[in-house]
């Protein structure tokens, strides 16, 4: 917990934030990495033809694949930040949260949610072909999916999503209570938080409650990567950023360059990020006017984003040296970095003459890893990397281990988006020129072994932190010469 220094000097700080529960989130939020990575790592080997659980069902890579994906939002994600929020809110407003039980009841709910729909992703087939299950269905007369849903990071099973809505309602409404009592102007992070709450509980409805009863055909691919889209933009971005405004001043202790700028960006986010979604789509049979339409507003996105990042450069202007030698603020600004290349890639992605290219290709794999792995999850790592010592009482175990998971973290996922991005341009060119698929598939051996390498030294990088969190967790008394201000 805070040294016992810090809470001298901030009495209040302590009362505000329930760190246990931040160090609960933060925990389970490595746990689900550490699977999920797993899991990445099982379907990378299946594809360089080395699967080492080959024949056993409830290892099929097809499986591991959607735990990989829906682990890392649901449950590294949306834990990471949950831990962030429950820090950051009180202390920002000056309020605790509404509830105290409530937070522990969502996060008892949300892991359940989590948990649930790893086991029926990954049981839910063999249930739904064993004899007894099919015998039931037959005498009730009733044929319902016990499995998994099959939409990418929509798979939560119709049976847990009315209490994955229910707990992002209570989440919203915990923090909204704190966040209303502010008097006067609302700094830029809340605005993110807000929306963020509202726009989760949506899109996640919108999402696995339409697509599942209400549309079928091209409007459900329509909603379908509104859906994916919007997840991306209107549940990790907001929050990402709102940490960011947060956490970056408060390291670098100075405000944020320009107000005005930051809300900008939230107004133009707002605005333009929830028409983008088709854009996964284009050259599908969906009008050509809503893919036109996607293409010009995800133009306008880059625009905003740039104002963002501008704003952001402008706040560590004159000290840069901090942003290589403190090491959060260094995590905060690569995944800035990686951000700007990632709306660099988006640009080139969103024109019909590129897609033509890399549309179904590697390309995309490598550009989810850049944003997922390179901008948000390196802003996890930052907060954690700040928070950890203030919530323990203690120093990091090893400053060195906590460069190692930088480095291994940042190097691994670039070269992993790199190496995909190559591999994409040759599948294209080689469908393009009406090659045999497995010639394709031959060509990409040499991108996909490069793939587990990168995808090896991410993982490596993790075993730094997480051992170096067991050993910084195991010293004894509290001797943490880190003192975090009171907001
Ligand atoms: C050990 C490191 C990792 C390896 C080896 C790995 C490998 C893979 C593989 C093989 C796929 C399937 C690609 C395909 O369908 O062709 C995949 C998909 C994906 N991975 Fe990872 N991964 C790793 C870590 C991560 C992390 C840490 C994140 C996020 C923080 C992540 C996010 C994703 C996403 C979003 C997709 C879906 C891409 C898409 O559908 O376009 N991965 N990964």
């Amino acid at each position: 917990m805070m040294s016992s220094g810090e809470t001298d000097r901030f009495p209040a700080a302590k009362q505000l934030v329930e760190e246990r529960l931040v160090v609960w989130y933060f925990v389970a939020a490595l746990t689900y990495l550490l699977i999920s990575m797993l899991g990445g790592i099982l379907v990378g080997l299946q594809l360089i033809h080395y699967n080492p659980f080959a024949g056993i069902e409830l290892m099929a890579p097809g499986r591991w694949r959607m735990v990989h994906t829906n682990a890392i939002a649901y449950g590294f994600l949306a834990n990471g930040f949950l831990g962030a929020l429950h820090w950051a809110v009180p202390r920002l407003t000056l309020f605790p949260v509404a509830s105290r039980k409530l937070s522990y009841f969502i996060f008892a709910a949300w892991q359940v949610v989590v948990l649930c729909t790893a086991g029926a992703i990954i049981l839910g087939p063999s249930l739904q072909t064993a004899p007894w299950v099919a015998d039931l269905a037959k005498e009730y007369g009733i044929s319902m999916s016990l499995g998994a849903q099959g939409l990418e990071w929509g798979e939560t099973p119709f049976w847990i999503d009315p209490l994955a809505l229910v707990g992002l309602a209570l989440v919203a409404f915990n923090f909204f209570v704190p966040i209303t009592r502010v008097k006067g102007p609302m700094y830029v992070t809340l605005w993110y938080f807000m929306a963020a709450f509202v726009w989760t509980f949506l899109t996640y409805a919108m999402g696995n409650l339409m697509s599942e009863y209400t549309v079928a055909g091209t409007s459900a691919g329509a909603i379908a990567g509104l859906f994916i889209h919007d997840l991306v933009g209107l549940f990790v971005t907001p929050l990402g950023w709102g940490l960011m405004y947060y956490f970056v001043p408060i390291l670098l202790k100075r405000p944020i360059w320009s107000h005005g700028l930051s809300l900008v960006g939230f107004w133009g986010l707002a605005f333009f990020y929830p028409l983008n979604g088709i854009h996964h789509f284009l050259y599908t049979p969906i009008p050509m006017f809503l893919q036109y339409g996607a293409v010009i507003a995800t133009i306008a996105v880059e625009l905003v984003v740039t104002t963002v990042i501008i704003n952001f450069i402008g706040t560590i202007w004159g000290r840069g040296r901090e942003a290589f030698e403190n090491l959060p603020v260094r995590y905060f600004y690569c995944g800035m970095l990686y951000y700007f290349i990632t709306c660099a890639q988006c640009a080139l992605q969103v024109t019909l003459t590129f897609q033509k290219l890399i549309h179904f290709t590697d390309w995309v794999v490598g550009h989810a890893h850049l944003v997922m792995f390179g901008v948000f999850s390196m802003w996890i790592f930052g907060m954690m990397t700040y928070l950890f010592p203030r919530l323990l009482g203690r120093d990091w175990y090893s400053t060195k281990l906590c460069e190692w998971h930088f480095w291994l973290s940042a190097s691994g996922v670039l070269v992993m988006a790199i190496d995909l991005g190559l591999a994409g341009v040759f599948q294209g060119y080689f469908w393009a020129a009406l090659l045999p698929w497995d010639v394709s598939v031959d060509g990409s051996q040499p991108f996909w072994i490069a793939r587990m390498l990168a995808g090896l030294s991410m993982f490596a990088g993790l075993l730094c932190f997480l051992w170096n969190l067991w050993m910084t967790w195991q010293a004894g008394e509290e001797t943490s010469t880190q003192a975090a201000p009171a907001v």
